[in-house]
């Protein structure tokens, strides 16, 4: 029984420490959180923003929108945007049509972004998240 009891709490401090890293990894503060989501999880930077012809990311203006550098890879498929737009700053949406965008993948009429902006399907929370981070830059 003693030896049971001791596993039971050894696997107790195991799983407090994983869980300690996750929060380490994945910050709680709705802009640093929305920075997280935006930049290293959804890659939204890297279709939302300039590159140089190197393929290094424009530093000075990223979330400002780019031609998308490639085509689909359906030729007889529905059209593709020929750009991804600004972001930055959330030029031309409320916060409420943005965040339906990412939580239901549609805006506030139904309408779907063309393809290749992913049809996100976000918590209302992580969409909130990083409209916050878009506005602060
Ligand atoms: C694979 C490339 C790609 C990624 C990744 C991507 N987007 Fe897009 N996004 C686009 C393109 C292309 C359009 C233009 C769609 C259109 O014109 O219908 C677009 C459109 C949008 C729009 C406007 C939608 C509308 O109806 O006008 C918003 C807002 C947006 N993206 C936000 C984001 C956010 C936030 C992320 C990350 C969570 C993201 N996008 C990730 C390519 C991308």
């Amino acid at each position: 029984m003693k030896s049971l009891v001791l596993t039971i709490a050894l696997l107790s401090v195991g799983a407090f420490a994983v869980q300690a890293e996750v929060i380490a990894t994945a910050p709680t503060d709705a802009v640093a959180r929305g920075e997280y989501l935006a930049v290293s999880v959804a890659q939204c930077i890297q279709c939302h923003s300039p590159h140089d012809r190197d393929g290094n990311l424009l530093r000075d203006q990223l979330f400002t929108g780019q031609a998308m550098p490639f085509t689909s890879p359906y030729p007889d498929g529905p059209r593709w945007a020929p750009r991804a737009p600004a972001i930055k700053r959330l030029p031309g949406w409320s916060t409420e049509e943005f965040v339906n965008i990412l939580t239901t993948g549609k805006r506030l009429n139904g309408r779907r972004p063309e393809s290749p902006m992913p049809q996100f399907r976000m918590s209302t929370q992580d969409a909130e998240a990083i409209a916050a981070y878009l506005k602060s830059l």
